[in-house]
């Protein structure tokens, strides 16, 4: 480690219920089996917030550093070489130990996936996600097909629209459905953006073939009825409510068949494509919408992302 600094700055959670804070704290040492990472963004996610709330079912010892995602370079490894550039997920980071909310991470070697030389750190540290998951949501679980007609809930979140994308590459005519007026113009060409409130089957241009929701609660219910007949409604998120009423004589009646798309389960399988996809998002070939803050403004980004007001991922840059 010749030639690091000492100390090193983190966001250090120190009550569930309040956000954590920014110190300087000593560089922290490196076990072995870990690899020591100089983080350059981080992710502000659902899930990090729902750790520093204490509502999640894998919990730190506080204090913590939270940040479930993350990305930088390779300070000090076995396995890794000087300099990688590389991202954090999994490995318990910021859930059962410290995460990327920090300068400096330390965490387990498995933990650090290298991403091609020259990734913007934001986006190394948001697409695995929302690539994974919109990938298997279109071709593995609602396997959408040429000619369909597909609306897409949340489709200016950060699943939504490279789901919309890459389902407009599929073949779907796609309609990109959002919560509130401000979020119509951040829908991704070519979808046609509609205003939740205002989905119908007029609006959607006719019946849908399929649904991919990745917002829950009430939207996912008014979609679900604009499904035809043997259709099939996709669910990835339920930031909007998690219970949904079901007449099961109409379930049955109306034969759409209500399908979970889990990347937990399905990461292995997608990891691959999701690689491909980054590299499309490094191109330019595709988008996804991160919004960027400072070290020093996780409030202001964890309140945008509490809010819904955030346009895609949400990430702190760490100079
Ligand atoms: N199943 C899986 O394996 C999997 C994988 C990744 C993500 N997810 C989940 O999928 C969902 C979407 O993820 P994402 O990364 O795309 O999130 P995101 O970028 O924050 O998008 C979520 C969308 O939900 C809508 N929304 C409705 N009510 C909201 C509220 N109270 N607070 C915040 N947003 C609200 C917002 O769209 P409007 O304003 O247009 O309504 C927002 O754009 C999340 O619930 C996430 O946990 C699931």
């Amino acid at each position: 480690m010749s030639g690091s600094p000492e100390v090193s700055r983190a966001l250090v959670l120190e009550r569930f219920g309040e956000l954590p804070r920014l110190v300087t704290r000593p560089v922290p040492d490196r076990p072995p089996g870990h690899t020591l990472v100089r983080v350059r963004a981080a992710q502000v996610g659902h899930l990090d917030l729902n750790v520093v709330d204490g509502e999640f079912g894998v919990l730190p010892d506080l204090p913590a550093v939270p940040g479930t995602e993350a990305a930088g370079v390779v300070v000090a490894s076995d396995v890794h070489p000087e300099g990688t550039a590389v991202r954090i997920r999994g490995g318990g980071a910021g859930l059962s130990r410290d995460g990327g909310w920090a300068e400096h991470a330390v965490v387990r070697d498995t933990a650090v996936v290298p991403v091609p030389p020259g990734t913007d750190p934001a986006l190394a540290c948001c697409f695995f996600s929302p690539a994974g998951t919109a990938q298997a949501a279109v071709h593995t679980v609602a396997a959408i097909r040429p000619g369909e007609r597909v609306a897409v809930t949340g489709a200016a979140g950060a699943v939504g629209a490279l789901t919309v994308q890459l389902a407009a590459r599929a073949g779907a005519e796609v309609i990109g459905v959002v919560g509130r007026p401000a979020k119509l113009a951040s829908v991704p060409p070519p979808a046609k953006p509609v205003l939740a409130s205002e989905l119908t089957e007029d609006t959607a241009g006719g019946p849908l073939d399929a649904v991919i929701d990745t917002v829950g609660g009430a939207v996912l219910a008014t979609a679900l009825g604009l499904v035809r007949g043997r259709g099939r409604a996709a669910l990835v998120g339920y930031t909007a409510g998690r219970e949904l009423r079901l007449d099961l004589a109409d379930f049955l009646l109306a034969d759409v068949s209500l399908l979970p798309v889990n990347l937990m389960t399905r990461g292995a399988e997608v990891a691959a494509d999701a690689d491909r996809l980054l590299a499309e998002l490094n191109a330019g070939e595709l988008t996804l919408p991160i919004e960027r803050y400072p070290f020093d403004r996780l409030d202001e980004a964890a309140g945008r992302l509490r809010g819904g007001e955030a346009v895609g991922k949400v990430a702190l840059e760490i100079d």
